[in-house]
């Protein structure tokens, strides 16, 4: 069998970054991350055993606490509440977050509406919503027809469109070019992480012309479901898994005997 790997695979630079924050701050002593620092169980223990704490929400905090942002950000009123604790706040949030909250604050200023294409569940849109009032967020094609057609705001409104990081770029501009067809005076940023593209590019590439592909991650991660429903797209032997003990892998002996390529 061969195994061909992804040249981007592995965690990209605003987690790396993030994590190496996590390390330095937590060789100062005990601190706080207000969720899981990344999206990978094995990572969150490994940063346990360091000292980081994981709270769920900041009421599990406690008041004078060090308080790490992770990679996905937070909106504005969590910076208050953190600091109204007293409590002294490492931030972890990625740059490209970072660009997307200073769009956000910056349409809103201007008195426009802003949109987000991405998953209203997923804390980094969480964190954008939270950057202004007002903040809309749609996560597909469907869902911005029906608002489209319930008419909530007026035509001529000026909307601003963002997207969450890890989208798949065609199908969030196909979202935002629906929006400009009815609402005219609309803007958009294409927010969509460049890391994030080029491993779904890469993964596309590489699933075309394997026997299987193995994407290993964990399965809370948006990042690693997207890759999995990209490979699935072009290849039909796609495995997920998040360790190497996990039993799905034995499915890929038959590539082995056959001489077939894994992609990872
Ligand atoms: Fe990673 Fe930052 Fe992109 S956390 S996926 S480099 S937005």
């Amino acid at each position: 069998m061969n195994v061909r790997i992804a040249g981007t695979a592995g965690f990209c630079y605003g987690v790396k970054r993030a994590v190496d924050i996590a390390e330095h701050t937590a060789a100062e002593g005990i601190c706080w991350c207000l969720g899981e620092l990344i999206h990978n169980r094995f990572e969150t223990e490994r940063l346990s055993r360091l000292g980081i704490r994981t709270a769920a929400s900041i009421e599990n905090i406690p008041a004078g606490a060090v308080v790490i942002i992770r990679s996905h950000g937070v909106g504005d009123e969590v910076y208050r509440a953190l600091k109204e604790q007293g409590c002294r706040i490492v931030d972890a949030t990625c740059p490209n977050v970072v660009r997307i909250h200073n769009l956000v604050r910056d349409a809103a200023a201007r008195g426009r509406t802003v949109i987000v294409i991405g998953d209203h569940r997923h804390p980094e849109v969480q964190g954008i919503s939270g950057c202004a009032e007002g903040v809309l967020v749609f996560q597909d094609e469907e869902e911005i027809n029906g608002w489209i057609q319930r008419r909530e705001l007026p035509v001529d409104t000026p909307l601003t469109v963002v997207f969450q990081t890890t989208e798949v770029r065609s199908s969030a501009k196909k979202c935002a070019e629906i929006l400009k067809k009815v609402y005219t005076n609309t803007e958009l940023f294409d927010t969509i992480c460049e890391a994030t593209f080029s491993r779904q590019k890469e993964a596309v590439e590489l699933a075309a012309i394997c026997d299987a592909m193995l994407v290993v991650g964990d399965r809370s991660s948006a990042n690693t479901r997207r890759l999995t429903d990209i490979c699935r797209s072009v290849c039909t032997r796609v495995i997920f898994a998040e360790t190497a003990s996990e039993s799905d892998l034995l499915d890929l002996i038959d590539v082995r005997t056959s001489c077939g390529t894994v992609g990872v």
